[in-house]
């Protein structure tokens, strides 16, 4: 749960024309409050901005709204142009490191341009906006006091909101799918695709393990598994799976749990979009990706039999982009599969169409190029 939702938020301090101020902090990162606050305004260059953002100091804007998202812009951009103009990596592995590093050092720069709100979530500035809709969700009602956010992460929930209120449509769920602010979605269509080329689970009660947004589990029952117990580390995801599954009619057949890996009991059918990159997550929204030391991988089937009614299968999704990088050695998964006493009966695989994929300006294009998205099925 973000700090800002806790009974006693904290708190951040700042003068303005010499007079004390004060405001809620809001900080989907969790960061703590700014030690350092200074101010800038429409007069402020990005070259000016990005020195003191460098020497650890936060900026709150003070001026136009959209020149803010301007300024916000611009120091974006800046901070790309650096990252693409140096040498090559030695390796893919450490082109993948060294990109990853800098975007999140990016990141961390421009999440310290703040704005502020008022005690109603509309922001603070000339030409500011009503953001109650993105606030909301994500913060909980407004509580009577005026709020300092990052203008980054409040983008992030604008994108969200907007996506959540018009939702995704995925080919073969009976309704749009509505993705949480912080839960992984299907934006890569070509995996749920995997779903529809294999043997429909009739009548099968399926366990879905990283649920996310309930997806491959909804996919499932729309093609006619019994029932479906989901689950996710990730209460926002929990709580987005339930109300999928609810908007699309499933009711009892489809149950959401937060859990690490599996829920109690057996299954026919244990499904699972697993993590894909054995390195450690820096945020919580990266551990949909990110799996530090494989431990989710390894946890997951090495678990798997325990949770297998008798002649059940494991329908394993993962991409084999960690190979390509050298994040994870060819054959490992093989010995994994086999060490935990599971054979692969057989392979499905589906080449991604996301637009990195075929980006030549991408540094890890060349790994990312030839990627394939594999469904294992293990028994
Ligand atoms: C690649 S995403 C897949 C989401 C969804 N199944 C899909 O296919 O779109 C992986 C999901 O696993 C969840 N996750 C990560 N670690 C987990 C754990 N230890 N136990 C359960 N879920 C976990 C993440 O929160 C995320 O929702």
């Amino acid at each position: 749960m973000s700090g800002c939702m806790s009974n006693e938020p904290p708190v951040v301090r700042w003068k303005e024309k010499g007079e004390p101020r004060e405001a809620r902090w809001c900080s989907e990162a969790d960061l703590p409050p700014p030690r350092t606050l200074l101010l800038a305004d429409d007069r402020t260059t990005a070259e000016k901005a990005l020195g003191t953002l460098r020497q650890g100091s936060y900026l709150l804007y003070g001026g136009d709204y959209l020149n803010a998202r301007q300024l916000l812009a611009a120091l974006g951009r800046r901070l790309a142009k650096k990252r693409r103009d140096q040498r090559p990596a030695p390796s893919p592995a450490e082109a993948f490191r060294r990109e990853r590093g800098q975007r999140a050092e990016e990141h961390r720069l421009l999440t310290r341009l703040l704005v502020p709100l008022d005690a109603e979530y509309r922001v603070a500035l000339r030409r500011g906006v009503d953001l109650r809709a993105a606030c909301e969700p994500v913060w909980g009602p407004p509580d009577g006091r005026p709020v300092v956010a990052s203008l980054r992460e409040l983008q992030g929930m604008i994108g969200a909101a907007q996506w959540r209120e018009r939702g995704l449509e995925v080919k073969g769920l009976p309704g749009r799918l509505h993705p949480h602010y912080g839960v992984f979605a299907p934006t890569r269509g070509e995996y749920p695709a995997l779903l529809r080329k294999v043997p429909a689970p009739e009548g099968k009660r399926v366990f879905d393990v990283g649920t996310g947004t309930g997806v491959l589990g909804l996919l499932l029952l729309a093609r006619g598994a019994r029932d479906v117990v989901a689950t996710d580390i990730d209460p926002r995801a929990v709580a987005c799976a339930r109300e999928n599954a609810e908007r699309m009619g499933f009711g009892a057949r489809f149950t959401a749990l937060q859990a690490d890996l599996f829920p109690p009991g057996e299954a026919d059918l244990i499904v699972c979009n697993a993590p894909w990159i054995p390195e450690r997550p820096r945020t919580a929204l990266d551990r949909a990706v990110y799996d530090a030391e494989g431990r989710f991988l390894r946890d997951f089937l090495a678990g798997a039999r325990a949770h297998l009614a008798p002649g059940g299968e494991v329908w394993l999704i993962l991409s084999d982009l960690a190979e390509r990088l050298g994040l994870r050695e060819e054959g490992e998964l093989e010995k994994q599969i086999e060490s935990a006493g599971l054979t692969v009966r057989w392979k499905q695989e589906v080449v991604p169409t996301h637009g990195k994929a075929s980006d030549p300006e991408d540094p890890l294009h060349g790994a990312r190029s030839g990627e394939v998205v594999r469904l294992w099925c293990l028994s």
